[in-house]
């Protein structure tokens, strides 16, 4: 990865940070996102003082200004790769989901990734090279209760991805998906506890029933098995995977 940059949205926290870390280790320089200020900084601090080639940038996904002011900033600066990474969840039955909170998260989990793509496939496109690497869920291929938002913007991102891969077809540009089941971040932590809220249960239940319960290998999928998922698809040798949605869920889709 050395002489490439990655540029990785949402990664002040779980798997963004954990993607930028792995991405550094194998000597990209990484330019850290987020619309969190203070987690940038901190997540910024955290690699270069293990002496990783990083830069924190505050980039929310949503606002059209922060992503001219990201162009302004890079100034000339390629990015080999893009991660779209930064999330949010809203877990409620469609009759209670407060639509800003709906659109919002169509915002961030959808349209987030198209502005960021559109910003810089252009220098992608005149630089030869390119990878683009989004980070779905296999709530873009099944659905569970209580997250229409969320299911309908990651069904939504694979096909979004299939159409830049058409538009991208004559360089040596990819696009794809990664769609792991169950990941331990504060986005889940927090779900543990709205789910058991949703259901009427406790939250050990919410963990063991809900989220392991679809998963025949019955474990949390690991941030280290989704940065070498991106490490793989970063790399020069991955040049025609492109378009696809690969599936981490411990067997969850294939019963
Ligand atoms: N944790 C899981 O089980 C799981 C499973 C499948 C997919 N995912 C996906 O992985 C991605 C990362 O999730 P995570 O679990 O690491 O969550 P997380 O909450 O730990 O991290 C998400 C990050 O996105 C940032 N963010 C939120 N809104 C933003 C915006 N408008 N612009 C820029 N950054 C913004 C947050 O500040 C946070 O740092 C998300 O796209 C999520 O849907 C997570």
């Amino acid at each position: 990865m050395e002489n490439m940059t990655a540029l990785i949205t949402g990664a002040g926290s779980g798997i963004g940070f954990g993607v930028a870390q792995s991405l550094a280790e194998k000597g990209a320089t990484i330019i850290i996102t987020d619309i969190n200020v203070d987690a940038v900084l901190l997540a910024q601090k955290k690699l270069s003082d293990k002496g990783l080639n990083v830069k924190g940038i505050k980039l929310d996904v949503t606002n059209e200004q922060d992503i001219e002011n990201l162009i302004t900033t890079l100034d000339g600066m390629n990015i080999d790769i893009l991660v779209n990474n930064a999330g949010i969840q809203h877990v409620s039955r469609l009759e209670d989901f407060p639509m800003n909170a709906w659109q919002k998260i169509v915002n961030v989990l959808l349209t987030g990734p198209a502005r960021t793509c559109k910003a810089l496939l252009p220098q992608m496109r005149d630089n030869g090279f390119g990878r683009i690497i989004n980070i779905g869920s296999i709530h873009g291929l099944v659905a569970s209760p209580f997250k229409s938002a969320y299911v309908a913007a990651k069904h939504g991102l694979i096909g979004f991805s299939k159409v830049i891969a058409l538009e991208t077809s004559d360089t040596d540009i990819t696009i794809n998906t990664i769609c792991p089941a169950y990941v331990k971040t504060p986005l889940v932590e927090k779900q543990i506890k709205d789910q058991a809220i949703q259901h009427g249960i406790s939250e050990e239940d919410v963990i063991h029933k809900i989220m392991l319960e679809p998963m025949p290998k019955k474990s949390f999928i690991d941030i280290e098995e989704i940065s070498a998922t991106v490490c793989f698809l970063a790399s020069k040798q991955a040049k025609n995977m492109t378009g696809q949605a690969l599936v981490l869920d411990g067997g969850w889709t294939v019963k």
